[in-house]
């Protein structure tokens, strides 16, 4: 499905049984935080500040886009930007269509921006983003009174969204647990007079209404039930620019972290990792899997807080990981699939389905992968079960699908594995971790 305008060079690559990792590293900035940073700073009125931008190429295909509806955007130094914004509602038309690359979280994100200004847009991405469900985010943004002026197979891209002239704030319960979701809808939200309010039935990520505040908006935040929040924003603020510190992306740490767990002998320290509790799903799940990860220095960090991770190569045992924790840790159940193939014993990951439509089908892609290198995997239903048997014999072959975190879980998976793991192609890996190679080989890593 990978044609030549998604990405021009397919890179393939192997991983091999690797000496102890060690030493220290920081990995890039969030990626959902560095995405928020551009859109809300392109809706405020005025310069933003950003420190620590995640310069990977999802969050510069956002950047281009904003730029293309009217903000303008610089690029002062290494992570460092600054945006002068139009205002809410203020977006200007784009001749060209927006081209979110790879993209879910700038597509949606923007897609809810667009809704709730007097333009119409166009989007477009690769053949990966173009496979995804948009329409989850158009229902909702229909009944806020944009509308679908054209849309492929049943709302996907490329499509051309209408923005209301006069949004509608609505009350919303998303079918699925989505920060995409629910930002899509407080974005076209801060047009609408009055509030719009989101009840999750879990909650997600939740550094839009954070970044909201930060930037003056009224957001109110309710528990609702035991994992539930109600999620209420006043209408037509004035968002004020203050300068955004994007922490580093626990996402990406997650990698060499799995990497330190299950290379024999390794001990890393990763600095200054987003703790944030919604995304902190996969440091509790290995810590019942009794990997050694020591939280050091927690602190905070442009209003997240952070820690350093000290982790060493530990013996880990299989568990049950409950559906609730997914939000928590949605993008880590590839390197959780590999950390548990190293594990003794089963480990069951409950309610997956979510995973079948991201950058990839990473169901699919992370249980072919493990039986490519010789792995007991079972599916039942949207739980997926990976036997560990404490080491993985490796010498598979894995197509990663455009999918950046299929091809760092394999990568990381080759490591420790007796024969060396193949990935067809790892120029993905750019969308949002740009240096991942560079940072692994320093800290000890393997490939060619
Ligand atoms: C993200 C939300 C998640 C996640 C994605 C980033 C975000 O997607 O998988 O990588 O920044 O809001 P969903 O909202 O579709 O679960």
């Amino acid at each position: 499905m990978r044609s030549a305008k998604d990405h021009p060079d397919v890179s393939p690559l192997s991983a091999r049984a690797s000496p102890p990792l060690k030493g220290r590293a920081r990995v890039p900035g969030d990626k959902s935080i560095s995405h928020r940073a551009l859109i809300l700073s392109a809706l405020a009125v005025g310069e933003t500040r950003i420190t620590g931008l995640l310069e990977g190429e999802d969050v510069l295909h956002t950047a281009n886009a904003i730029r293309a509806l009217g903000a303008s955007v610089e690029r002062t130094g290494e992570g460092r930007w600054r945006v002068h914004g139009v205002g809410v509602a203020g977006f200007a038309e784009s001749e060209a269509p927006l081209d979110l690359g790879n993209s879910g979280t700038g597509c949606r994100l923007l897609l809810g921006a667009v809704a709730g200004a007097p333009i119409t847009a166009s989007f477009d991405g690769d053949a990966s983003l173009r496979s995804r469900p948009m329409r989850r985010v158009l229902d909702p943004l229909e009944r806020m009174g944009a509308q679908v002026v054209s849309a492929t197979d049943g709302g996907r891209l490329p499509l051309t969204l209408q923005g209301a002239l006069d949004p509608i704030p609505i009350v919303y319960e998303p079918p699925v647990a989505s920060a995409q979701l629910k930002s899509a809808v407080l974005l076209a939200g801060l047009a609408a007079p009055g509030e719009t309010t989101i009840i999750e039935a879990e909650a997600t990520r939740d550094h839009t209404e954070r970044i909201l505040r930060h930037f003056g908006a009224e957001v109110s935040v309710d528990p609702v039930g035991e994992r539930g929040r109600r999620v209420t924003l006043k209408g037509q603020p004035e968002l004020k620019p203050q300068p955004i510190v994007v922490p580093a992306d626990p996402s990406s740490a997650a990698f060499p972290l799995v990497a330190a767990l299950i290379v024999p002998g390794s001990e890393l320290v990763l600095e200054a990792v987003m703790m944030n509790p919604l995304r902190t799903g996969l440091l509790a799940t290995l810590s019942e899997m009794g990997a050694d990860i020591e939280v050091l220095d927690r602190r905070s960090e442009g209003g997240e807080e952070v820690a350093d991770l000290r982790v060493r190569a530990s013996m880990l045992r299989g568990v049950d990981v409950s559906p609730h924790r997914a939000p928590s840790m949605i993008d880590e159940y590839p390197v959780l699939a590999v950390a548990a193939a190293f594990a003794e014993g089963t480990t069951r990951m409950r309610g997956l389905a979510e995973l079948r439509v991201k950058e990839s089908d990473r169901l699919a892609a992370t249980t072919a992968g493990l039986v490519a290198n010789g792995v007991e995997v079972s599916v039942e239903g949207d739980d997926l079960l990976v036997h560990g048997k404490g080491s993985v014999p490796g010498g598979g072959a894995i197509t990663a699908h455009m999918d950046h975190r299929i091809a760092m879980a394999f990568l990381v998976m080759g490591l420790a594995s007796r024969k060396p793991v193949a990935v067809d192609d790892t120029a993905f890996i750019a969308t949002s971790f740009p240096d991942f190679l560079g940072l692994m080989r320093r800290l000890g890593a393997e490939f060619s």
